[in-house]
């Protein structure tokens, strides 16, 4: 069992203080720092783009955790790779899946594979020997702050069912609208890697948000 890992979602932070933001996440604890990137298309909103990770990267002691939002993300990863620990792709994005998962490793970095809440967990099977990270998105990608979709616990159920009966060492990350009451929800049904933007970058003591994200109780 891995141990509970927090990645603030760097959409939440203060853009215009960016260096400042991320420092803070990290002297709170942060294990990772998570940057979502939306183009417009994909998902009903733009972020940021490979400029403003490798903002961040110059300042970051802890991995980077970049979410590929995008509609191509076999032809825009590799502005990123360089920055980034990991590489969360979703299946429902217009590429060779498997083909840009492979590619990802290849360029060093661990990858991930995401899913829109509509999307059936059964669209991941194919893929599950592939990644190093399974994210369940527990909101509809495009805007932090949203409420929570306990429909999704079902689905990180049947990734730590799948994890189990294959043998496969894939980290359950969440996304979207996670806080101690949702996180608590998402780590019994067998979350690791929770990401969280609103509830620790809004929070008014930030390390104390991070830390009892971390310290939730397993089954
Ligand atoms: C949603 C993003 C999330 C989001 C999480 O499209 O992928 O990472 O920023 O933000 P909160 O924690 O505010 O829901
Ligand atoms: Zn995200």
């Amino acid at each position: 069992m891995y141990p509970i890992l927090v990645a603030p979602s760097v959409l939440a932070c203060d853009f215009g203080r960016l260096h400042d933001e991320v420092k803070r996440a990290q002297t709170a604890g942060a294990d990772w720092l998570h940057m979502d990137i939306m183009d417009g298309h994909f998902v009903d909103n733009i972020s940021f783009g490979p400029a403003f990770v490798d903002a961040a990267a110059q300042v970051a002691t802890v991995p980077l955790d970049t979410h590929l939002m995008v509609s191509r993300p076999d032809h825009y990863f590799p502005r990123f790779v360089r920055a980034s620990r990991n590489i969360t792709i979703h299946v429902e994005a217009d590429c060779d899946v498997s083909g840009t998962l492979a590619a990802i490793r290849s360029a060093g970095a661990t990858c991930g594979l995401s899913l829109r809440p509509g999307t059936p967990f059964e669209s991941l099977v194919p893929h599950l020997h592939e990644i190093d990270l399974l994210l369940i998105m527990t909101v509809e990608p495009g805007f932090g702050g949203q409420p929570f979709l306990a429909g999704m616990l079902d689905k990180i159920r049947a990734a730590d069912e799948a994890r189990r009966t294959h043998g496969l060492k894939y980290r359950i990350q969440v996304d979207g609208g996670v806080t101690v009451e949702t996180g608590a929800q998402c780590v019994q049904a067998g979350a690791d890697t929770l990401v969280a933007g609103t509830s620790v970058f809004r929070a008014p003591d930030m390390a104390a948000a991070i830390q009892s994200l971390r310290s939730l109780p397993r089954r």
